[in-house]
Formats: C-alpha cells, sequence, structure tokens
C-alpha cells in the first residue's frame, strides 16, 4: 500500500472542541502538520470559560460537544480544551465509542521525556490544576517526577481579550512563573491553549535553559500517529478543508480566532 494513498482513505473530518477560541492554537498544529485532513472545530464561545467551573459542571459541558460533533460524523475527537480534556477525558472516552485524544498526555510525555532534572511546572487554569491531571499523567509516566502544578485564572481571559502583551499580562505571567523559578523547574507545560500566544514572554521570564512544551504540538504530532496506526488517514495528495461552528457569536468568534488560528476563517456556523 502507497503511504501517500492509502487504499481505503476515510473521507470523514476530525472533530476538535475547546471552550472558545483557544482550542485553535491545537487545530493550527493539527493543519499545519495533517494538511491533507478535513477538521471541523467546535467552539463553546457561550460557555466559555471552562477554567474557574466546577469539575462537574465542565464534564456535562465537554459531553454535549462531544455529542454534537459525534452528530456531525467525525472519525476522531480532539479534546483541545485541557480544562476540559482533564475534567473529562476518561468519561468521554468510556461513553462514545469514536477515538477521543486530549492534550494531557501529549504534553506530560513530552515533557518528562525533555526534563534532566525531573523537576517539571504546570501552567493552567484552576479547574486542570484541580483535577489532577497532568500531575497524574506525569507521575504515570516516571513515577520520580517532581510536578510543581500553578493556577493561572487570570492568563486565558486576558489573552483571549485581546490584551495579550500588555503590562497586566506581563503581571499575570510573572506571578504563575514565580514559583516555578522558586522550584528550579528545568521544563514547563504550557497547560492552557491560550499560553502559546505568550510563549515569547514566558520564555523571557523563565530564562533559557528551561524547556517549555506546548500541548497542541504534541496532540497533533500524536493525532497524525493514531490515524496512521488505525488506518484512517486521508490521502496525502489532497488539500484537506475546516470549518467552525461557535455556540456564541459568529462574528467574535471570527475577528478573535484568526488570532488564535494564524490562518483565514472563513464561515462561522452557530451551535
Ligand atoms: N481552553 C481552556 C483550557 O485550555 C482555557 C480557557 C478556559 O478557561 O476555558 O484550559
Amino acid at each position: 500500500m502507497s503511504e501517500t494513498a492509502p487504499q481505503n482513505a476515510d473521507r470523514r473530518a476530525i472533530g476538535v472542541f475547546d471552550s472558545g477560541v483557544g482550542g485553535l492554537t491545537v487545530l493550527h498544529e493539527c493543519l499545519v502538520n495533517l494538511p491533507h485532513e478535513d477538521f471541523v472545530y467546535l467552539g463553546d464561545t457561550a460557555n466559555f470559560p471552562y477554567g474557574p467551573r466546577k469539575l462537574v459542571e465542565v464534564r456535562r459541558l465537554a459531553f454535549a460537544a462531544t455529542e454534537a460533533l459525534v452528530d456531525l460524523g467525525v472519525k476522531l475527537i480532539i479534546v483541545a480544551c485541557n480544562s476540559a480534556a482533564a475534567a473529562a477525558l476518561a468519561q468521554l472516552q468510556a461513553a462514545f465509542s469514536t477515538p477521543i485524544v486530549g492534550v494531557v498526555m501529549p504534553g506530560a510525555r513530552a515533557a518528562a521525556q525533555a526534563t534532566r532534572e525531573r523537576r517539571v511546572g504546570v501552567l493552567a487554569t484552576e479547574a486542570t490544576i484541580r483535577s489532577n491531571a497532568y500531575q497524574n499523567a506525569l507521575q504515570s509516566l516516571d513515577a520520580g517526577l517532581e510536578v510543581f502544578p500553578v493556577a493561572c485564572p487570570r492568563l486565558a481571559p486576558l489573552i483571549q481579550g485581546g490584551d495579550v502583551f500588555s503590562e497586566e499580562t506581563e503581571g499575570a505571567a510573572r506571578e504563575g512563573v514565580a514559583p516555578l523559578k522558586a522550584a528550579g523547574v528545568d521544563t514547563v507545560i504550557l497547560g492552557c491553549t491560550h499560553y502559546p500566544l505568550i510563549s515569547p514572554m514566558l520564555r523571557r521570564l523563565l530564562g533559557p535553559q528551561v524547556a517549555l512544551i506546548d500541548s497542541a504540538e504534541e496532540t497533533a504530532r500524536e493525532v497524525g500517529e493514531i490515524l496512521t496506526r488505525k488506518g484512517i488517514s486521508q490521502s496525502k495528495d489532497r488539500e484537506g478543508d475546516y470549518r467552525f461552528y461557535a455556540s456564541g457569536d459568529a462574528d467574535e468568534f471570527r475577528e478573535v480566532g484568526a488570532r488564535f488560528l494564524q490562518l483565514p476563517i472563513r464561515e462561522v456556523n452557530r451551535i
């Protein structure tokens, strides 16, 4: 069988969901690494942010988003929201027959491989930190790792609001980074979809000796491997398509979203 044209190319799209536009950083990596695949992205903007919510509530929202994507006939679902993956991935996988991938394990795996001193920091929303998902994932990979989780409740709303390079955002980033510097970590996981947008700021604050792990990049890599192993890839000689659904305002999604996707956003449907 030729590598570029699988005999039974699976023409269904890949579903991606997030609490809003943040998961577009994950979609960006997927579009760059898997340009031949089709994607359908659902942003639950009406319920953004998930981070401050109770885990049961995040789980309920994650089930609703997953059901919507299953109804659209996707072949695989990416839970591109760290908070949703942290709160609900296991329950979603148990409940649905469609393969479901989260962003937590790919990021944890890359961090466990990258750390030399076995001291890993995690920056994420309150929900993600409260769930212990990164802590558990990291320690399942290397029980000797020391994990330093830090919740940054102000960061995602500031970045989403467009305040990416403001002093207020830098102040919130500095607050998150301070305990990690004190702990002497050598690796930090960007455990929230919004943080790749401020990675230059975080790099400067943490210093060049600290490795930054972007869960989005790692997830895209893992999705590619899963498609190949399950034999459900599209033919590699085509250019894929991508479309959007949002539970909130479509124009706002298009406007704010382009910054996260760094690619054109055409039609956005309300769901
Ligand atoms: N997408 C969310 C995450 O990665 C960030 C924003 C939110 O709180 O919903 O955790």
